[in-house]
């Protein structure tokens, strides 16, 4: 199995990519850690715990991370995710505490701890936890065996703003410590994310598989209004299970070994992860940056992993 420590900020998408992870026996899920995002960190973290009680999996902690980005005032997206970040759903107080400790003090621990080379860290949120915590404990980065992460756009370009994606524009510091750190990246960004659309039939499927299945289900049904208002497409895109999926099936992704630099000064592209797909200017490559999607294969994974929740 590989050991994995999530860090999210949930969201529908991060839920779904929760659920996913737990449900798969080939992933140990050390532990989760919750940074500020789609909602306020009192939200994510709280968000984190409710998706642990419905996947049944009130033995893995949950970490309250950082409740703001580096050098920059929060942005939070209750235009796609509602109020709460889990909108679509009745929403419960959770019964499982909050693990002791900050999230950013678990990274470390846990990667001093563990065999050298042996946890990968999978952000599906800003970066600002991972980054704290090399920027704490540079000891641990060279520990570190990759980091797969949702986010960045570059064909697709942004989401919040004309140039940048969500995760990385709420923190572009952050991101530019993870792109420059020299730990392997995998980045899954709006270019591939965008493809991997919810159809109506598989909505249906998870609603008759059960109260898991229903929670993806009323999920999916919230998320998707935004989408299809915004870009007229079909279906929600499942942007975090796909950094999920990349690790338990990465056959399913094509996509290229390239420089990717995250730009922290532009006036209009803040945030932007300029990736040299092209590779026409001789940097280094840095990232796995993933384009393609098979989107057949991608549900099928789900639907096997989220319905086996349900038995
Ligand atoms: C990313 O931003 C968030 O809204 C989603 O959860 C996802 O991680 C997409 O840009
Ligand atoms: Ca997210």
């Amino acid at each position: 199995t590989k050991k994995i420590i999530i860090d999210t900020d949930p969201g529908q998408d991060d839920a779904v990519a929760l659920l996913l992870a737990l449900a798969s026996p080939e992933l140990e899920v050390l532990g989760i850690t919750t940074v500020a995002g789609n909602v306020p960190l009192d939200l994510t973290e709280r968000n984190a715990r409710i998706i642990c009680q419905i996947a049944g999996r009130r033995d893995v902690p949950v970490y309250a991370g950082s409740a703001a980005p580096l050098s920059r005032p929060l942005v939070t997206a209750e235009h796609v995710h509602g109020k709460s970040g889990l909108d679509g759903i009745e929403l419960f107080e959770p019964d499982t505490p909050l693990a002791q400790g900050h999230a950013v003090d678990f990274i470390v621990e846990t990667l001093r701890r563990e065999a050298k080379g042996s946890v990968t860290l999978v952000p599906i949120g800003p970066l600002t936890n991972i980054a704290m915590a090399f920027r704490q404990a540079p000891d641990i980065i060279g520990r570190v065996e990759r980091i797969v992460l949702m986010g960045g756009a570059y064909f697709e370009v942004g989401n919040i703003t004309p140039a940048a994606e969500f995760n990385i524009y709420v923190d572009p510091e952050a991101a530019k410590i993870v792109f420059t750190s020299g730990v392997p990246l995998t980045v899954l960004p709006l270019d591939v994310t965008h493809k991997a659309l919810t159809s109506r039939e598989w909505i249906e499927t998870m609603r008759a598989s059960g109260p898991v299945g229903q929670a993806v289900a009323g999920w999916t049904d919230f998320f998707e209004r935004y989408d299809r208002e915004k870009y007229g497409s079909e279906g929600a895109p499942l942007h975090d299970p796909c950094a999920i999926a990349w690790l338990l099936q990465p056959e399913l992704f094509t996509g290229r070994h390239i420089n990717v630099e995250i730009e922290t000064q532009g006036e209009l592209t803040l945030g932007m992860t300029v990736a040299d797909w092209w590779r026409v200017t001789g940097r280094e490559p840095n990232a796995l940056f993933i384009r393609d999607i098979n989107r057949a294969g991608f549900f099928d994974l789900m639907t096997q992993r989220i319905t086996s929740l349900d038995r």
